[in-house]
């Protein structure tokens, strides 16, 4: 983990228009994966961030920058994939057909939401104000959630809640399921982030 990556400075996104003021970081268990870092202005730009995932234990999630906003990467368990099948008839919109040219690529309209089965990559700005969600991955009852909570992700500016998937569930203020940025695997360990074709 870089010392660089880790500048509060550069988490911006953090409590962006959450008056609440609730959450001044990324769940502490959440570490920022070192990756190649394009330059300050290339990032800017918009370049593509590759991350090198081969530390990324199964349950834990890494969070990336990739034009200015946080970019999760979570490697799911059996049980964290087994958990979409129950909140599947909870979310808004399973089948991630809402906004899918902005929100979710073709390659990751699927039960995962994602290419890799195990890998959810999706970006933690929720759809409603632009508030960063904080990661509840475990499972089980715990304040501001309900008590059949399989893990997911907590928005505390409005409550919204998305599922191991990033799916928001119904009635809930944000209207949509979390962006899945374009992205491509260059091997096992080497993720792209930004773009979805290999040159
Ligand atoms: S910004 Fe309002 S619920 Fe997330």
């Amino acid at each position: 983990m870089s010392n660089d990556a880790m500048d509060p400075g550069r988490r911006t996104w953090i409590g962006i228009a959450c008056g609440a003021g609730a959450i001044g970081t990324v769940a502490t268990a959440v570490p920022f994966v070192s990756s190649f870092a394009p330059s300050e202005r290339a990032k800017a730009a918009g370049a593509a961030v590759e991350v090198d995932i081969s530390d990324l234990k199964v349950g834990e999630m890494a969070t990336v920058e990739w034009r200015g906003k946080p970019v999760w990467i979570l490697r799911r368990s059996p049980e964290q994939l087994a958990s979409l099948k129950k909140t599947e008839p909870l979310v808004a919109d399973p089948q991630s057909k809402r906004n899918p040219n902005e929100l979710t690529p073709e390659y990751a309209r699927n039960e995962h939401r994602s290419r890799k089965p195990e890998l959810l990559v999706a970006v933690g700005i929720c759809s409603h104000l632009g508030c960063s969600p904080t990661a509840k991955l475990q499972a089980g009852a715990q304040p501001s959630l309900p008590d059949d909570w399989q893990g997911g992700f907590f928005c505390p500016c409005h409550g919204s809640t998305f599922d191991l998937a990033g799916r928001v569930f119904k009635n809930k203020p944000a209207p949509d399921n979390l962006e899945v940025p374009p992205h491509i695997y260059l091997s096992d360990s080497r993720l792209l982030i930004g773009e979805d074709k290999q040159a």
